[in-house]
């Protein structure tokens, strides 16, 4: 947090399939998992491209002894999003994330929502998401257009240390 590229509307992928495409995502995908991420957007890694991966393989599942409330999210590479939110029911949900490490903050997002984008070939991805997934992509999505999380916090009063909010507790950050 507080690196310019964090705060850019990131540039739309306009050819899919290429080395320097996949290169990007083999980044993401190493960070992601080196810092034991649920998610990462492009600019984290410095590149503003509308690019985000989040979910875990199945070969990764036993790391979902990590996030035992949550839903399995299926490991996904979305390129070039684009959220419709189903109905205007929000939920508080407590968020981390790689760029502000060490904090956990409680953020409104839609409960339910529609999203469709690209995978590295250029397929057509598009699901009907809520709960847990629907956050994760609302998060990511949220660094394509320059929007950390603390931004959306409406009680700064809910905003702080991981280890103060949840001294006994290990989570894994977007
Ligand atoms: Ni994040």
């Amino acid at each position: 947090m507080g690196n310019p590229c964090l705060l850019l509307k990131a540039a739309p992928v306009k050819v899919f399939d290429t080395f320097e495409l996949h290169c990007l995502i083999q980044d993401m995908e190493d960070t992601m998992r080196h810092m034991e991420g649920a998610g990462i957007a492009a600019p984290q890694i410095g590149v503003s491209a509308r690019v985000v991966i989040f979910g875990q393989k199945e070969e990764d599942q036993h790391q979902n002894t990590r996030y035992p409330d949550a839903d399995r999210v299926p490991y996904t590479v979305l390129i070039n999003p684009v959220i419709t939110p189903m109905g205007t029911a929000m939920e508080d949900g407590w968020e981390g994330c790689l760029s502000v490490p060490g904090m956990r903050g409680v953020v409104p997002r839609y409960q339910q929502l529609h999203y469709a984008g690209f995978d590295p070939f250029g397929h057509p991805i598009e699901r009907v998401v809520s709960g847990f997934h629907a956050r994760v992509v609302q998060h990511e999505c949220d660094h394509l257009d320059g929007v950390l999380y603390p931004m959306r916090i409406h009680h700064l009063k809910d905003f702080g240390f991981t280890d103060v909010f949840f001294p006994n507790q290990d989570f894994q950050d977007d």
